[in-house]
């Protein structure tokens, strides 16, 4: 099975970006899946944000969409914009066939300033993702700036909560229980 990650960040470096590698990395070492890759829209933003023609995408956005088409699971994280997702992701999502999420698993993540923003992940972006019918992993992660601590190189973010960690070990079992259970049904279909 494949895991792709995307992160609807804009910065680099990122810690939305941080925290769906840091979640595609914990759901990998479980061996469920031979496959990992991140996509991050804000590599992509220069042409995406020229694009408007769904029929006439440029050669890297194709490949984003090829990779989501083959994920069994897709981790999407954002950080909050103006009390809800970026604007880039929503127009990559625009962009993106709604077949091609139809009946995938995804963990929800976010980031923020605050804690005041939380719930964009319950009032936007799940909502957003049922539009795709995609079946999303019942426990979500938000973590707030101070959060993260700068790593090791001192370049790019690490999650410094325990708490939020353990959530995301939470996080882990579900979305492998229902990728689990998606596996099964398509074989039996
Ligand atoms: C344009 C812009 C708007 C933002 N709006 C909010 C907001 O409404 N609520 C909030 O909690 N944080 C807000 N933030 C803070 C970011 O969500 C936060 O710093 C996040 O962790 C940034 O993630 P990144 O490192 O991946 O860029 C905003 C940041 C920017 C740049």
């Amino acid at each position: 099975m494949s895991i792709v990650g995307i992160s609807g960040s804009l910065s680099s470096p990122s810690r939305t970006t941080a925290l769906v590698e840091l979640i595609v990395g914990r759901t990998a070492v479980t061996g469920a899946f031979a496959k990992k890759e991140i996509i991050n829209v804000g590599d992509i933003a220069p042409s995406l944000g020229l694009a408007l023609n769904p029929k006439q995408l440029p050669a890297e956005i194709n490949s984003a969409y090829e990779k989501l088409s083959s994920a069994d699971l897709v981790v999407i994280g954002t950080p909050v914009y103006k009390g809800s997702y970026t604007g880039l992701l929503k127009h990559f999502l625009d962009l993106l066939d709604p077949k091609v999420l139809n009946g995938k698993v995804a963990i929800l993540a976010a980031t923020g300033g605050s804690d005041h923003h939380s719930l964009v992940l319950e009032h936007q972006l799940r909502p957003l993702l049922s539009f795709f019918g995609v079946y999303t992993v019942p426990t979500s992660v938000y973590v707030k700036d101070s959060d993260f601590v700068k790593d090791e190189l001192g370049i790019g973010y690490r999650l410094d909560n325990n708490e939020v960690s353990k959530r995301i070990d939470t996080i882990v079992e579900q979305a492998l229980w229902l990728t689990s259970r998606n596996a099964l049904q398509a074989i039996a279909a």
